[in-house]
């Protein structure tokens, strides 16, 4: 209650109002009681409540200093108690991370979702490759890809002031904490987000654009009039290797099934392989690159088949072997085995073929935070279209 709401009855009251303080009506909070007059009439020790009143509100001040305090200090994250289903994640209240030095602390918008994020879910060991917690960590929060607004530069921050939006890939491999309303990032992993760009278009092109560009341009070296062939090219990392591709003048081909057809053709690419009817091998036999993001070695000696004399052939999934490096060394070609990692200087590659238009993200599911648990089932089908994001 404040002053300016008392009401002008209990000021000075002939008998007794409910709602009013008496003699015999001793307050129960510890409210100094009523004087009296002389002439019968009962009167507030005004002075004792102003001060009483004065003292709730500092109190009740104090409270909500505090729960601002605390508010400003903790954020939401979806948190895993241990390996498993999606059941096994919880939206909970936790404390914010500070940014450290060479870090900035970002306000996520939106945070994309890959296959290994399912697998790091599910899986202890793939847990501990790619997370690498610290010793006594227990619960985790998974997740790299984020777009959002940089809430405070760490000290040795240069590049990044309040108010800018940002995006990329956190710490991969290692511990991104990115499925959190506030994301600590070290500032050589961001880029700026293009203007003409949403966050969740932004959000997506983080770990799988970074995955096509490392694979196909850091690596493989892609140049204008190659023939790129490029697997499973309606998905998550594919649909951005062949813009990529394209954006560097090669001719691409695309493989995925019946569905996505279309897809992959209104991507650029510029004939399209159905798996699911055709042998790409019979029909490709002089690519000067070959990704493959297939989780199968045989699918990789296929790859290094259709690959030309001095090709080069990128895997991101399925490992070479002996078989795979025999075969390749027949034909003199290059092989890449490649992890993605958190790179600044390559996430600027991406943000700058976004910003010319030459690099679009397709975002075909998005998920409220709550319902980041859906969008792992989602990755699970192995069928996605392009990426798919959460949306804070
Ligand atoms: N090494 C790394 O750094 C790295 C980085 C990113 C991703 N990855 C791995 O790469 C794989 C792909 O990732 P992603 O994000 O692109 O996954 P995604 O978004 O789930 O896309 C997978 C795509 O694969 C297609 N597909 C399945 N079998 C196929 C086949 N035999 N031939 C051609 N296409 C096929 C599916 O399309 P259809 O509907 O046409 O079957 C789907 O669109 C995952 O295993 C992921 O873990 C590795």
């Amino acid at each position: 209650m404040s002053l300016d709401t008392l009401s002008p009855l209990c000021v000075v009251i002939p008998a007794n109002p409910a709602g009013c303080v008496s003699r015999t009506d001793e307050p129960k909070d510890g409210l100094t009681g009523p004087g009296e007059a002389g002439n019968g009439v009962h009167m507030f020790d005004f002075t004792g409540i102003v001060s009483e009143i004065a003292h709730k509100e500092a109190r009740q001040g104090k409270r909500s200093r505090l729960t601002d305090e605390k508010s400003r200090k903790s954020m939401k994250a979806m948190i895993l108690k241990e390996n498993g289903g999606i059941e096994n994640f919880t939206l909970s209240e936790m404390e914010k991370p500070e940014a450290n030095a060479g870090e900035v602390l970002v306000k996520v918008k939106a945070i994309s979702i890959n296959p290994v994020d399912a697998g790091v879910r599910r899986d202890r060991a793939t847990l501990l490759r790619m997370l690498r917690p610290k010793e006594g960590e227990e619960t985790y929060i998974l997740g790299w890809d984020i777009s959002g607004v940089v809430e405070e530069a760490g000290s040795n921050v240069r590049e990044f002031k309040k108010g800018d939006e940002v995006f990329g890939m956190v710490n991969f491999p290692g511990n991104g904490k990115a499925y959190a309303e506030y994301v600590a990032v070290p500032s050589n992993q961001l880029a700026l987000k293009p203007k003409n760009v949403s966050h969740e278009e932004a959000a997506a092109a983080t770990l799988a654009a970074l995955t096509a560009w490392q694979g196909l341009v850091a690596n493989a070296k892609v140049k204008k009039s190659d023939k790129v062939l490029v697997h499973a090219a309606g998905g998550g990392v594919g649909h951005y290797a062949v813009q990529i591709a394209k954006s560097f003048g090669s001719h691409v081909i695309g493989t995925g099934s019946t569905a996505k057809k279309d897809f992959v053709l209104k991507l650029g690419a510029d004939e399209f392989i159905d798996y699911t009817s055709e042998k790409f091998e019979d029909e490709v036999k002089d690519a000067d690159i070959v990704f493959d993001s297939i989780a199968d070695s045989e699918h990789l000696l296929r790859s290094i088949a259709a690959a030309k004399k001095g090709g080069r052939v990128v895997s991101i999934k399925a490992n070479f072997g002996d078989e795979h490096f025999k075969a390749a060394k027949a034909r003199d070609v290059q092989t890449f085995r490649i992890l993605v990692q958190s790179n600044g200087e390559d996430m600027k590659q991406v943000a700058r073929l976004m910003a010319e238009g030459k690099l679009h993200s397709h975002v075909s599911a998005r998920y409220k935070f709550e319902d980041l648990p859906k969008a792992h089932q989602q990755i699970e089908t192995g069928k996605t279209v392009g990426k798919i994001v959460v949306v804070l």
